[in-house]
C-alpha cells in the first residue's frame, strides 16, 4: 500500500464527488463535510463510474441506475452484502492522497 496523490482541496470542496484515476485503476473520492473518503470507482452492478455519480451525505449515488453506497464502509444502501473497496485518505498540504494496493 502506498499514498499517491490524486487531486488538490480546491478540487474538491464540500458536498463534491469526483473521479481520479491511479495508473489503470478508477477512483471515486468525495468530501463530506469537510471528511474525504475513497471508494473503488468502478459500480459492481454493471461498471458505472461512481465518481460521476452524485453524492447525497453520505451516499455515493451510480449515475447508471442509482445503486447507492455509503463512502464511509462501501456498502451498498439496501444490500451490505454487496460492497466497494474503501482507501484510506490523507492530506499533505493541499494535496489529497489515497492508500492504494
Ligand atoms: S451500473 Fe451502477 S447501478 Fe447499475
Amino acid at each position: 500500500m502506498s499514498f499517491h496523490p490524486v487531486c488538490t482541496l480546491g478540487q474538491l470542496p464540500p458536498g463534491a464527488l469526483t473521479e481520479v484515476t491511479v495508473g489503470e485503476k478508477l477512483i471515486a473520492i468525495c468530501n463530506v463535510e469537510g471528511s474525504l473518503h475513497a471508494i473503488d470507482g468502478l459500480c459492481p452492478h454493471r461498471g458505472g463510474s461512481l465518481g460521476q455519480g452524485a453524492l447525497h451525505g453520505k451516499m455515493v449515488v451510480c449515475p447508471w441506475h442509482a445503486w447507492e453506497f455509503d463512502c464511509t464502509s462501501g456498502s451498498h444502501d439496501y444490500n451490505p452484502s454487496i460492497k466497494v473497496a474503501t482507501y484510506a485518505v490523507k492530506m499533505d498540504g493541499e494535496d489529497i492522497l489515497v492508500d492504494l494496493p
